[in-house]
């Protein structure tokens, strides 16, 4: 008979957060770029395709910071490492072998925002080359408040960028000081209207739980000033502290974290309060209004799970550009080499910058699809489980359902369409997912809190 165990016992758990099955810690090191090459060859002709381009760089360093970026005083290693990403493009355009349209196209960091306005327009035209761009195209772009100059909007008009993503973290001046990442409301705000004043209808704005000194007060205060800017999307994460392996980390007095305790309190009262305020909760830690495309596709079961959270993009495959960038392909993924150095210098050789990857198996497919509706749904259908998967799925409900009666009795529960979540809590679905998740072990120092 297995153990039960209360919600109390989970919540110290450390636990992937499932942006892709298997997690990208399961990549194989040993992955030959030439797989990377068949798989870019092999996708369809005609197939529309999501592209994420990475900047590694930021002209300030957060030190709770878990993003793969460089702190850079100086723009000579932006423009760099922009020449290098072109002749990046041309290379993987060349292998694709087919011009294809794009349905998204995504820049993350880092920072994108301190890119100089002729920048962010010659990377369009770098695209132009390889790729079709229309209207029906969603370029989204994580924007640092602080970077942003006039000229900035003029760069982001160029590039054609329909949906901004802000990063605010949290407005208490104490919390900012613990952290290193000094921005007012005030700055926000005027970044805010002049995006909307330019004709851009779809603003994200992410923020934190977790971090150093917020209190109930605090964190209650920052809540509501973002509440009052009224962004279409919040993406809510909670604060990963993994100093051994961001180093920087470190700077932040480990006595002033909250507790994981703590930390569930806070994330329940987010929820709480953003639905009062009219959003609509979605997977683990996002929140729409009820008329944007996340929360229409979300109540259609339509949401997917990607390394950028959360998305309405069912596109197949999704093409990474730029050091650490992961690919997603019918067949597998595959990560560029995360040091800038090591990426520039495949890519200066003609040749794929790739240094980790994994074919999926057919048992990967079945517990990834599970683990995707699980994290986008927050609960699990078994009718949509057998549908995708007929009779391979049947060991896997067996198993979903002597879990939900027994250890994660105090998560989920059976009901007649297969699990619900007992609260809409992020860390129960993480939980959860650990346990369908074949590859999962339970070590520390591997993976953030699961709360
Ligand atoms: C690339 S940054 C966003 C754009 C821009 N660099 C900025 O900071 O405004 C992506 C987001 O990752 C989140 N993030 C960064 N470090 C994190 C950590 N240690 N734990 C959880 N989320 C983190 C932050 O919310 C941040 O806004
Ligand atoms: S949070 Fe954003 S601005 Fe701060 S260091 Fe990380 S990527 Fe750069």
């Amino acid at each position: 008979m297995p153990q039960l165990r209360s919600e109390a016992d989970f919540i110290h758990e450390a636990v992937p957060r499932y942006t892709s099955y298997p997690p990208a810690t399961e990549f194989e090191a040993a992955f030959d770029p030439q797989t990377h090459a068949a798989w870019l060859a092999a996708v369809p002709k005609g197939q529309a395709l999501s592209l994420y381009i990475h900047v590694p760089y930021c002209d300030r360093l957060c030190w709770f910071c878990g993003c793969s970026t460089k702190q850079t005083k100086r723009y000579e290693p932006v423009s760099a490492y922009l020449e290098v990403l072109y002749k990046e493009m041309t290379l993987v355009a060349g292998r694709l072998g087919h011009r294809h349209h794009l349905a998204r196209l995504h820049l993350g960091g880092g920072s994108p925002s301190l890119l100089k306005a002729e920048d962010m327009a010659r990377l369009r035209r770098e695209l132009d080359k390889h790729f079709d761009i229309d209207d029906r195209c969603e370029v989204s772009v994580e924007l640092d408040p602080v970077d942003m100059t006039p000229q900035s909007y003029d760069g982001l008009a160029a590039l054609g960028l329909t949906r901004a993503s802000l990063g605010v973290q949290d407005f208490d001046p104490l919390v900012q000081t613990t952290i290193n990442r000094p921005q007012s409301f005030e700055e926000t705000k005027a970044v805010i209207d002049t995006l909307r004043a330019r004709g851009i209808g779809s603003i994200n704005i992410d923020a934190l739980y977790g971090l150093p000194h917020q209190t109930p007060e605090r964190f209650a205060a920052t809540l509501e000033k973002i509440i009052s800017l009224r962004p279409n999307r919040i993406a809510l994460f909670g604060y990963a502290h993994v100093p051994w392996v961001k180093k920087h980390q470190r700077l932040i007095p480990e006595e002033t974290l909250p507790s994981p305790e703590q930390r569930l309190e806070e994330a329940r009262f987010a929820r709480q309060r953003l639905e009062e305020a009219g959003y609509q909760a979605i997977g683990i830690d996002h929140f729409a209004l009820p008329d944007d495309s996340l929360a229409v596709a979300a109540r259609a079961g339509q949401v997917y799970r990607n390394f950028q959270g959360y998305t309405t993009d069912p596109c197949p495959t999704l093409v990474g550009l730029g050091p650490s960038s992961i690919s997603r392909f019918a067949q597998g993924y595959v990560q560029n080499n995360p040091a800038t150095d090591a990426y520039s210098r495949a890519i200066e050789a003609n040749a794929l910058a790739s240094s980790r990857g994994l074919a999926l198996s057919e048992d990967d497919r079945l517990h990834g699809w599970a683990i995707e509706r699980l994290m986008c749904d927050m609960g699990l259908s078994f009718a949509r489980l057998d549908e995708a998967y007929g009779k391979a799925a049947d060991p896997l409900i067996a198993r979903i359902q002597d879990l939900a009666r027994g250890e994660l009795s105090s998560l989920c529960r059976l009901n007649e369409q297969g699990i619900v979540l007992n609260h809409q809590d992020g860390f129960a679905a993480r939980v959860i997912a650990s346990r369908l998740d074949r590859y999962y072990k339970p070590v520390t120092k591997r993976f953030s809190n699961a709360v």
